[in-house]
């Protein structure tokens, strides 16, 4: 896609805000990092380089579904450490709610699984979350799915999640199982036990042979929710009029290839705090995206509400 020549500068980019009606904010973990929320790629900082310790080929493996389906407990030692935390969201998702309240979002797409969107009130009708997020988690033999927040103790702990409902399948038909649990009195019927840590090691060999739960993060190798193709090409390539891409460094398809597959006339600008050598924009903001919406939102007379310290 070759730049468009009329728009250059950052007045540019605050008079394509104000005149545009049908925005599609595409994100990335740039938006989240002021929050103390990691981004994968940054060389310092990322995900990605945190993780030699694992000792995987490529890092970007412990978010590889062959790699999950061996050995999940690769996975499993990092999801804690980008396991959602925060209620609090950026100046930045702030933006785009404001663009959502002077109804010129037309949809964000973000690669971002921290579901901070919601809290920020981006609306689920504007927002498709490209690779998933940690809202739920289904077991990888029996498609149980349960909110993630059943799963969060053991995520914490950084212990393999396995399904309860395969373990109580497993405890249903074992011979032997009803000596070894616990009655509540005369009645038969019987008490579950609260917690993994109070089993016997019997029970620990259940466990050991249920599904594995995998949150309904999208992981290399898995198809992306069926939304994200049916919202970009049946629904808004026929009505962006301006792409704000913010915080991502578009290096992963099929999410990459948005910038590319929408009507060439229409303006895309970038927002990061390095260029994207592999696409062209028709400006490049440069900085910290929080400073760059900020100072947009100020050229723009727009009054960008937003409270960082916000309680958890
Ligand atoms: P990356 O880590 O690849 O890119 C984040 C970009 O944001 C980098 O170019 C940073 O320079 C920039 N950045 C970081 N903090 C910023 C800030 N405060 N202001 C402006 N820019 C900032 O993350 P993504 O592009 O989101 O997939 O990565 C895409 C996908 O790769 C993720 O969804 C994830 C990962 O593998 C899965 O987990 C399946």
């Amino acid at each position: 896609r070759a730049k468009l020549p009329q728009h250059n500068t950052i007045d540019d980019a605050v008079s394509l805000l104000k005149k545009s009606r049908n925005i599609i904010v595409l994100t990335g973990a740039g938006i989240s990092t002021s929050l103390g929320i990691p981004d994968f790629r940054s060389k310092e900082t990322g995900l990605y380089s945190q993780l030699q310790h694992l000792g995987l080929g490529d890092p970007q493996e412990v978010f590889d579904i062959s790699l999950f389906r061996e050995d999940p407990s690769i996975f499993y030692s990092v999801a804690k450490d980008i396991l959602p935390s925060s209620k609090r969201f950026s100046p930045t998702h702030a933006f785009i709610r404001l663009l959502q309240d002077k109804n010129k979002l037309l949809t964000n797409f973000t690669q971002n699984i921290d579901n901070l969107e919601g809290h920020a009130g981006i609306m689920p009708e504007k927002l498709i979350q490209c690779h998933g997020s940690f809202a739920t988690a289904t077991c990888i033999e029996c498609k149980y799915k349960v909110k993630c927040e059943e799963i969060y103790k053991e995520m914490k702990a950084g212990r393999v999640a396995r399904c309860d409902r395969c373990v109580r399948s497993i405890r249903q038909v074992k011979p032997g199982f009803k000596r070894k649990r616990s009655f509540n009195g005369s009645s038969g019927s019987r008490k579950r036990r609260q917690s993994y840590e109070d089993s016997t090691d019997d029970e620990d060999d259940d466990i050991a042979v249920a599904g594995v739960m995998k949150p309904d993060i999208t992981f290399f190798g898995e198809d992306l929710p069926a939304t994200f193709h049916d919202r970009l090409m049946d629904h808004d390539r026929d009505l962006v009029d301006l792409v704000l891409v913010i915080g991502t460094s578009l290096k992963v398809a099929p999410v990459s290839e948005v910038v590319g597959v929408l009507p060439h006339h229409v303006p895309q600008l970038y927002i990061s705090r390095e260029p994207c050598s592999h696409a062209n924009f028709d400006i490049d903001l440069l900085g910290d995206c929080d400073a760059v919406v900020s100072e947009l939102c100020r050229r723009a007379g727009w009054d960008l509400q937003h409270e960082m310290i916000l309680e958890d």
